[in-house]
């Protein structure tokens, strides 16, 4: 018979707090870290400092001012009051820089990710996916009602293998990759997905996250009128927050309709939007924080060669630099060691990456000076190699 405890159940369930031991037990438990302010910036997003540029507070002040009657909450959902002047500009702005027919704002990348995929894959479709594909584009899988495979991490040959198998078993094939991985910084090859989807009559969603401002301006804005949708996020180049779906006017009147995490949210703020729409003009017209994160991608890449790490990194042209260690305590271990030095370099554990795949994620930004890139990667070899 139950036990009928009179103790209310606000303590933790046995089972939950087991699933918090065994995270502890294999070295992964994670853990918020007070911010230090003295640490080199080597693990942010916020790829351009745009988070941190006044003359884009400026400017998106002076955009708040032209839309006097804006208010400072959305009040609601899209749908219902959280509709106003300045979003719906700001989605037309979108249009024309990404050369695309139709955006939709959402209030971040994870938000579109789930909303998009969640509603587009119906019962009958299936979708074939990178194996390592953001959480936000899997929790979207699991919600779809779709059938769905990954593929092996970049490799076209398997996806095209999968085309080839399914293509007479499903109503509709979605792809889903990323432009620049989150976790390995590399690329996928957009091009030779266009003209494979287009060959197998398959749907490319493509999420550009890491990749617009970082290898690309306007990321695979040339490829608009081939892919399905596009999702860009704010939080990262951008250094704010927010993200959007690109794609046809009958793709945004379908997310409108049916997109949950679009319909049942509050819409973004005036003061968020106004922000996101100074940084998009702001890289339009000022190539210099673009071009210098590209100069410190390069001379990491060389330093990483002189100072013989090249075989620790996975190769990449991105802002990401990822230096695989395996094991979550030596990640940790190494990662502490660094941050007392003054670096702020991020242990990835597993589950979040493959075990044995344990890294280090090396962030790259504008403002990183070439002397701190050299001397991150001197006590990186001295932990490394020299140990
Ligand atoms: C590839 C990718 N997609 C989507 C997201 C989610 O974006 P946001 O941070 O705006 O929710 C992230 C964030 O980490 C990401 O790396």
């Amino acid at each position: 018979m139950k036990n009928l405890s009179r103790k209310p159940n606000i303590s933790l369930p046995d089972s939950l707090k087991q699933k918090l031991v065994q995270r502890k037990d294999e070295g992964a438990l994670r853990s918020i870290q007070k911010p230090n302010a003295s640490w080199i910036d080597f693990s942010s997003n916020d790829y351009l400092g745009f988070s941190r540029n006044t003359s884009i507070a400026e400017l998106a002040t002076e955009k708040r001012k032209a839309y006097p009657n804006e208010l400072h909450g959305a009040t609601g959902s899209r749908l219902l009051t959280g509709n106003y002047e300045m979003i719906e500009d700001f989605e037309s702005y979108l249009c024309h820089y990404y050369k695309t027919e139709a955006s939709t704002v959402f209030n971040s990348g994870y938000d579109a990710n789930l909303g998009l995929i969640s509603s587009v894959a119906q019962r009958q479709d299936l979708i074939l996916y990178d194996e390592l594909s953001h959480a936000s584009i899997r929790d979207g899988i699991t919600l779809s009602k779709a059938k769905a495979y990954k593929f092996e991490h970049n490799h076209l040959e398997d996806l095209e293998k999968k085309l080839a198998k399914f293509k007479d078993q499903f109503e509709t094939i979605y792809v889903v990759t990323e432009h620049v991985f989150s976790m390995d910084g590399d690329s996928a090859d957009v091009d030779r997905i266009v003209e494979l989807c287009e060959r197998f009559g398959a749907y490319l969603i493509l999420d550009e996250a890491h990749s617009i401002g970082t290898i690309s301006k306007r990321g695979a804005s040339e490829f608009s009128e081939s892919i399905f949708a596009r999702v860009i996020t704010f939080g990262k180049s951008f250094g704010s927050h927010g993200a959007a779906v690109l794609g046809t006017q009958d793709l945004k009147q379908y997310l409108i309709n049916f997109a949950k995490s679009f319909i049942y949210t509050t819409a973004p703020s005036v003061e968020n939007t106004s922000r996101n729409w100074a940084a998009h003009e702001y890289l339009k017209q000022n190539p210099e924080d673009f071009e210098q994160l590209n100069f410190n991608i390069n001379f990491f890449l060389d330093q990483i060669q002189s100072q013989n790490l090249s075989s620790y990194f996975i190769k990449s042209q991105s802002a990401i630099q990822s230096c695989v260690i395996g094991g979550n305590k030596k990640v940790k271990s190494i990662s502490h060691q660094l941050q007392q030095d003054g670096f702020d370099v991020r242990a990835i554990l597993s589950p979040t990456v493959p075990k044995g795949k344990e890294r280090l994620r090396f962030c790259l930004h504008s403002y990183t000076t070439k002397e701190e890139i050299k001397k991150v990667l001197n006590h990186l070899t001295n932990y490394l190699i020299k140990k």
